[in-house]
This record gives C-alpha cells, structure tokens and sequence, in this order.
C-alpha cells in the first residue's frame, strides 16, 4: 500500500466519524425516505453506521466487491432475520434504546440522549424519520443467518490487511522519526542523559511528579525541552504530547526500549505514593465507565470483544505496548494520548483537550493493566 493514499475518512475516531449535523439536516427534509434510503443510513459512517458492529447482508450484496469501505463488523449479532423476529415497534425499540430490552446492552441508543455520559453533541445520533427508514428496512430481513460464513470473511480480509500495514513501505516512516529523533538526543540531550539510562526509564511513565501531576514520557520531554530551549508558555501548560519534536524523540527513545518489561511502581514517599494510588483508582474507574453516544466503556471494547471486528479494525486488549504509532488514518505518527483521544471520538464522546488528566490517569491504568509486558517500540496500526 503507497502511502498518503488513505482510504478512509480523516477523522479523529476512524471507525466512527463525527456526525455530520448538515447531512442529518439534509436527510429531515421533505423527501419521503424509503428501504434503501434505511440501507444507506445504516451503512454510512457519519450516520447510522451499523456496518460497523453488524453485518447487514443485504449491504453486502448491494457491493459486488468487497473493500475496506464495505467491510462489516461482528461486534454484534448479525442483522439478518430480524425482520422476521421481531414486530416494527420491537426493532424500533431496539434502536431508539435498548436498555429498555436490556439494561445491559451494547448497543447504542440512537433515538435519545438521555442518561448518557458526555454525549459529543445534545441531538440524537438519528431523527425520527432516519430510524423510521431503518425500521423500514430491517423488518424485509426475513432469512435466517447462515452461521459461520460471513465471520470468515471478515477474518480473512483485515488479516492481509494487516500484512499490508506492516510492510516495510510502511514501516520506514517510523524509521525517519527514529533517526531525526536520535539526532535531536545528540544535540539537546546528552549533556545531562545517558541513552542507556533513561531508555530504562521509559517502561515506568506516566509517574507522579511530586503531589500535583502525573506526567507522561512525551510531558518529562517537553520539561526537558524547555530546559533546553529557555522557553516556556505563559499558561504553565506544557506543549503538545503530538508537537513534532516531542514526538521524533518519544519515537527514539520508544525504540530505545524496546522489549523492556513495562515497570509500574507507586513512587517511594507516603504522600506522593497515595495520590499516585488515587490517580490509578481514577483511571480504572473512568476505564470502566460507560460514555458517548455509544454509550459503551474502554471495558466493553478492550476486554469483552477482544477480537471482534468494527468494520477493518480488529480491537485488541488496547495494550499501550506499541506507542508511538503509525496509523493509516493519521498520515503519520501518533502518541498515545492521541489514540485514547481517538476512541472518546470513536464513541461520540465528547474529547477531552490535550493535557487532560484523565488521559493521564488512563494511560497510568493502562499501563498498569499491561504491567510485565513487552514494550514493543514504536509501532504500525490502522
Ligand atoms: C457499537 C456497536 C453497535 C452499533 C454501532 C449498532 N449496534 Fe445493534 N447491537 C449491538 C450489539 C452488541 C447487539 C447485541 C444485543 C445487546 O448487546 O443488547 C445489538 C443488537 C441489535 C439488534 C437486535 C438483534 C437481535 O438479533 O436480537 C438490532 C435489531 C440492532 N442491534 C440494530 C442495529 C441498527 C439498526 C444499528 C444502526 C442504526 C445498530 N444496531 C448499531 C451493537 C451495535
Ligand atoms: C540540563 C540538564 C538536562 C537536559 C539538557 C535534558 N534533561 Fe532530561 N532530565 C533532567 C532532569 C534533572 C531530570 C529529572 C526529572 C526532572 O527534574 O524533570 C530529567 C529527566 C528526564 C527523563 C526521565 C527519565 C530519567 O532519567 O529521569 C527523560 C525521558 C528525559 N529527561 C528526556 C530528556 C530529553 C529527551 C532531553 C533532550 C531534549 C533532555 N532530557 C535534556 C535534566 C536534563
Ligand atoms: C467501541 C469500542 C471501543 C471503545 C469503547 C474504546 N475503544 Fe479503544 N480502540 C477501539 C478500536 C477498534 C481500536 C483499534 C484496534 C485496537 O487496537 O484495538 C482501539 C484502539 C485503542 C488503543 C490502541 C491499542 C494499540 O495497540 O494500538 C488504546 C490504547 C485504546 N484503544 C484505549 C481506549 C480507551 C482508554 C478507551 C476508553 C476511553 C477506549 N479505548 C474505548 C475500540 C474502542
């Protein structure tokens, strides 16, 4: 695959892009909406998007040939059938909420806001006419699911998908980060550091520095930084975890530590050591709750569908191994409070601004979580 030649949407989230209030304003107007205007919904992602987590075989066979952009997801069961299972006012009820079906559910309201947990925007993901349109068309999906075959497809597709990404084509833009990092570490930073040193470092941030931060590998760059640029900013914010310099160093010295065994530790004084204990009760807790218009928690993806697919994108245990990364969807390289950054997008939460402590404490139980594993240096994803 060449690079710049992405062949999805830019957005922020990837799997789920931001709605589009125009088109939605677009789909309200006059125009009576049929089944296939519910086929549309359901498969366009700045919509209904339910390719994402179902297969809709229907929107298969309207696509002759399979590509990323007709990919479905199996986070779900699939669509098929359920016309025949359900009424109109079940399916419509499943869609409007279906915590009302089950308080349990992972599937997100579509038809209300209410008890939602930072929900990007105050309209519902769909109109009442969008999910009229949907119900419309899921009520003709009268054949039984023929088990086993659609999940195969999806397996076989994103796995030489995957082969792809990590090709060396792909895999030399890291490489030209890695190198203009080490230059940077050559000039600015090795009046101070040591490679061998600080490389054994980088597997125990974020840290707590003193009572008041928690601070990240790319927050103790731009300290350092600072120190040797003499800048700082007016505001006491450090700069951005994703400013270029930040990055190519975090890159080097990602790669530096490479196979290091992720070392998270509470720091060694009492006061210090029960925020640092409280930070990382936080993060568990905000990794476990629910948010967006998804309405789904870190949880829900990165421990109980392990595996399962959202469109090409296959979730894993969310390790934060592999960081910084490069994504086809970025163009380039990113840190890793721009991924979690990029799933509050996913599930149309509303994102939290750089700096954000909760990103922080994330990362901290993130980190924790995946305690004894590998680093596996900076990395390449989709
Ligand atoms: C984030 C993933 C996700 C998205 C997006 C999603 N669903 Fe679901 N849906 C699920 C899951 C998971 C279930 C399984 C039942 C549960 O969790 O309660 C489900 C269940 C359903 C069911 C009941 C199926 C059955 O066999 O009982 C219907 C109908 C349904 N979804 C329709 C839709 C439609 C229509 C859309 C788009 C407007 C959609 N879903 C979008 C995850 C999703
Ligand atoms: C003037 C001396 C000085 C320079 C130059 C310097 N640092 Fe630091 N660095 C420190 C000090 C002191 C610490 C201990 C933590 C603190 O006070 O910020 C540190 C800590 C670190 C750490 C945490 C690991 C450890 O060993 O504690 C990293 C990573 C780091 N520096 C990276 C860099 C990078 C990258 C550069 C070049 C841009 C750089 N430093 C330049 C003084 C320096
Ligand atoms: C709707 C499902 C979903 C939710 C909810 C979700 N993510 Fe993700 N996340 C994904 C997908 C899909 C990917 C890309 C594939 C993968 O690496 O798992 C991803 C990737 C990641 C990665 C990168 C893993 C890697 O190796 O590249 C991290 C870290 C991560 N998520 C953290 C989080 C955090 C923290 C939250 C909660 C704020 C969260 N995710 C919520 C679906 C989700």
């Amino acid at each position: 695959m060449k690079l710049g030649q992405p062949r999805q949407r830019k957005a922020l989230g990837g799997w789920i892009a931001i709605v589009a209030l125009v088109s939605v304003n677009t789909l309200s107007g006059a125009r009576p909406l049929e089944a296939s205007e519910g086929l549309r919904i359901m498969a366009d992602r700045t919509t209904g998007n339910c390719v994402s987590c179902h297969e809709v075989p229907a929107w298969r066979e309207n696509n002759q040939s399979v590509n990323r952009l007709t990919l479905q997801g199996n986070f779900g069961p699939s669509l098929e059938g359920v016309g025949a299972r359900y009424s109109k006012e079940q399916l419509r009820q499943w869609i409007v909420d279906a915590r009302v079906i089950n308080p349990h559910t992972l599937m997100p309201p579509y038809g209300t806001t209410v008890g939602l947990n930072l929900p990007a925007r105050s309209q519902n993901l769909l109109t009442q006419k969008q999910i009229d349109a949907v119900v419309d068309t899921l009520i003709t999906f009268t054949q039984p699911p023929v088990l086993g075959k659609d999940d195969k497809s999806i397996q076989a597709h994103s796995a030489s998908g995957l082969e792809q990404l990590q090709s060396a084509t792909v895999m030399s833009p890291i490489g030209l980060w890695i190198d203009e990092g080490k230059r940077r570490w050559e000039k600015d930073c090795t009046t101070c550091h040591t490679l061998e040193k600080v490389s054994k470092e980088v597997p125990s941030f974020p840290r707590q520095k003193g009572s008041q931060k928690l601070i990240n590998l790319e927050d103790q760059i731009a300290v350092c930084r600072q120190r040797v640029e003499k800048t700082s900013t007016a505001s006491g914010l450090l700069m951005s975890n994703d400013d270029g310099p930040t990055l190519e160093l975090s890159t080097f010295l990602h790669d530096a530590s490479r196979q290091l065994p992720i070392n998270m530790a509470p720091p060694n004084k009492a006061l210090d050591a029960s925020i640092w204990k409280q930070n990382l009760a936080q993060g568990e807790k905000l990794f476990k709750t629910r948010l967006g218009h998804m309405n789904l928690s870190c949880q829900h993806c990165h421990d109980s569908k392990v595996g399962a697919a959202m469109r090409a994108q296959r979730i894993t245990a969310g390790h934060p191994t592999g960081f910084p990364a490069y994504r086809i969807s970025w163009q380039g390289l990113g840190s890793i409070e721009r991924r979690i950054r990029a799933c509050y997008s996913g599930v149309q939460a509303q994102v939290p601004a750089q700096q954000d402590m909760r990103l922080r404490q994330l990362e901290l139980y993130l980190k924790t979580r995946a305690q004894g594993l590998q680093m596996e240096g900076p990395s390449v994803r989709q």
